[in-house]
């Protein structure tokens, strides 16, 4: 290689590398696998390493990356945070195990073999048996405060079990969104047309990422811990100081192993290859450390890694089949995913014969062509994905995949929506999946409950001409439904009872049921708990639906078209007519309670499960008052979290209660 040649390729890697680290830590978004990154970035060091005048203290080879979002405060580790060096084969675990030993001068020593978590960092601090901190990784040096959010997740302790803790210590590790959580997630994202997480740990780093704790605690995310800090510890070794951590109440994985020789060390690394499949959550790895702590310090660190560690990385489960072609499926809302259709192939035990495309922007990235042999990976992730394209086998002949221009259902010319990648038909009633899918959703479970029309039904009605739009159920008729070749007696009792009870079916549930663009759950309860009913939604501007919490300017505009649109408008006067809850219930429309008369009440701090202004709501709605600042007169302070010391002082001063927030929502009932 030249040294012009060397040169280029560091300079090319080099801004590849910054990009994808990039969509990585920030973006949460990657476009390649861990592993070709890792490969990157050996090809860039080994580069820097022999030509040496190339040197840049910016280098992707210089830092560990970065997650730091510019909404959290951010906070400097007193300890960074280094990664471990990887490797990807048994070979070089060998090395590895080789070099400890040298650099021990030949001592003996025990390795802790661990399970490497694919999740997103954590380290937290504990005061007295307290949590007082959590703070990402960041870049190694500062991280962001996600306290208040780690603070939800059931399994990360608040307060310790009884015990030896140091008074003051650190711990790391992983939190983890198992799969089960992961898979009913994206199951959510997907039927609500929202773009899917590529695996849990972009769900989990996404989660703990969010501004609001509330939809963090919903999310229920876990989490593993792997490594104790402190300058008071309760073991002179790796192994007994996580087995402490485990009896003050942390989740310490039950499978650490203690191992003595390479061999014992193979064989840990072929049982977890197969094994690790069973498990509930996440792994891309395995981590080896040095057990000793006093050998541990001997050993030392480089920049970026302990030399006491190393972690192995799994393979990823990969295919190559054929293409047969790709379909374009409009949805419920009107966007269109391409999917790939491949020649069935097995994967991780499954067969793969569908995988998503994404959208355009993810088609051409990966330049797809008529025939084309695709890479499929199941790395983890349980949805296979397509990684790209064999290009050896490509038929010189064959032409690029083009993106659909018009709706493959209907034929309406497609409109990309500005700011994102998504084509959509505008063709929203008349256009049938996007007709079909608004009267199963309307029917759903969770919106208005009515037994009997799921997707099949919601077809047959449409076919037959009986429901065109979701205001048409409530002309139904048994005799009607009848007639229908799929629909007997029984079942059109069914769904005229269920149609019935419809009618009771809570305002806010109604709010989700009409198929709002971007309306989902969350922000359909937002909305209702806001305007109280619907004639006061229709008659918001959008300036005034951005007031409400959450809905910014694209749900405004979306709510508001939506509620000028002629086909909206017969639905709502339909439903009205019908006697479906036009708004909230007497219950949740005056102050429900009594439970907080006469007392005034100063909130104080920040909260894990409502804002301050739902706060403020809670406490008028059980008849008790808000003030802003503490005197004699105050009942009680609701205190959150990072209370002024100024303001407890006050309260110890004059003898006021401090309530925290679980048990202000004990009072009113709602825990
Ligand atoms: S030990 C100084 N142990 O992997 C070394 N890390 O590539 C401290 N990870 O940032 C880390 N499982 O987020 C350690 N059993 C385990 C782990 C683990 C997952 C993650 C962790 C770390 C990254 C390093």
């Amino acid at each position: 290689m030249t040294e012009q040649d060397a040169k280029s390729r560091i300079d090319t890697l080099r801004s590849e590398l910054h990009r994808h680290n990039h969509n990585y830590y920030v973006l949460n978004a990657p476009e390649i696998s861990d592993r070709d990154f890792d490969f990157m970035l050996k090809e860039l060091e080994a580069l820097e390493k022999e030509w040496p005048q190339f040197a840049d203290p910016d280098s992707p080879t210089q830092r560990v990356g970065s997650d730091l979002t510019k909404e959290f405060g951010h906070v400097v580790h007193e300890r960074p945070m280094l990664s471990l060096s990887n490797c990807y084969s048994v070979e070089e675990v060998d090395e590895w195990f080789d070099r400890v030993r040298k650099a021990l001068g030949g001592e003996s020593f025990n390795v802790v073999g661990e399970l490497k978590f694919d999740g997103t960092s954590i380290a937290i601090t504990y005061r007295h048996g307290r949590l007082v901190r959590a703070v990402t990784r960041g870049d190694g040096t500062r991280g962001d405060d996600v306290t208040a959010n780690v603070r939800t997740i059931r399994s990360i302790p608040l307060v310790l079990q009884p015990g030896d803790w140091p008074e003051e210590f650190e711990i790391r590790g992983e939190i983890l969104m198992p799969w089960e959580v992961f898979e009913k997630l994206n199951a959510e994202r997907a039927y609500n047309e929202e773009p899917l997480f590529a695996n849990p740990r972009n769900a989990a780093s996404g989660t703990l990422k969010m501004q609001d704790p509330r939809i963090v605690a919903s999310r229920h995310l876990d989490a593993r811990f792997y490594y104790l800090l402190s300058d008071d510890l309760p073991a002179d070794n790796h192994y007994d100081c996580m087995e402490k951590a485990r009896t003050w109440g942390f989740k310490v994985s039950k499978n650490m192993a203690l191992l003595s020789s390479p061999e014992q060390v193979n064989d840990f690394v072929g049982y977890w290859d197969e094994n690790r499949k069973k498990l509930p959550v996440a792994t891309d790895g395995l981590v080896f450390k040095v057990n000793s702590l006093r050998q541990q310090l001997n050993l030392g660190f480089t920049a970026k890694s302990p030399r006491w560690a190393i972690s192995f990385k799994f393979n990823p489960e990969r295919a190559c089949t054929p293409l047969r072609f790709v379909s374009f499926e409009t949805g419920r809302m009107g966007i269109v995913t391409p999917v790939a259709n491949l020649e069935p192939v097995l994967l991780s035990g499954t067969i793969v014969k569908r995988a998503s495309l994404h959208n355009e922007d993810i088609m051409r990235e990966l330049d797809i062509h008529t025939d084309d042999w695709l890479y499929v990976e199941k790395g983890g992730e349980i949805i296979p994905k397509i990684t790209g394209v064999d290009k050896e086998q490509r038929n010189p002949e064959s032409t690029p995949v083009r993106f659909v221009a018009t709706c493959p259902e209907c034929g309406t010319p497609l409109v990309r929506i500005e700011g994102e990648a998504a084509w959509r038909c505008p063709n929203t009633y008349g256009c049938r999946p996007q007709i079909t899918g608004k009267i199963e959703h309307f029917c759903a479970r969770r919106m208005m409950d009515i037994d009997g029309i799921g997707e099949e039904t919601a077809e047959l009605l449409y076919a037959a001409g009986l429901v065109r739009r979701i205001g048409d159920l409530y002309r139904l008729t048994a005799s009607r439904l009848e007639k229908l070749e799929k629909i007997g007696e029984k079942t059109a009792a069914r769904i005229i009872a269920g149609i019935e009870e419809s009618k009771n079916v809570p305002f806010e549930r109604v709010v989700y049921a009409l198929s709002i663009p971007n309306v989902g759950e969350t922000t359909a309860k937002r909305v209702a708990l806001a305007v109280k009913s619907m004639d006061a939604l229709l008659a918001m501007n959008v300036d005034m639906l951005k007031a409400i919490p959450d809905v910014g300017s694209t749900i405004a505009q979306g709510i508001y078209d939506y509620l000028r649109d002629p086909v909206s408008i017969s639905n709502i006067a339909d439903l009205r007519a019908a006697g479906v809850q036009m708004q909230l219930s007497e219950e949740k429309m005056q102050p429900a309670g009594t439970a907080l008369e006469g007392k005034s009440i100063v909130i104080s701090g920040t909260f894990a499960y409502h804002s301050r202004d739902e706060y403020k709501e809670l406490i008028e709605r059980e008849g008790g008052k808000n003030v802003g600042s503490i005197s004699k007169k105050t009942s009680f302070v609701l205190t959150g979290e990072n209370m002024g010391p100024s303001k407890r002082e006050k309260c110890e001063k004059l003898g006021i209660p401090m309530v925290p927030e679980e048990e202000f929502l004990k009072m009113i009932g709602e825990k």
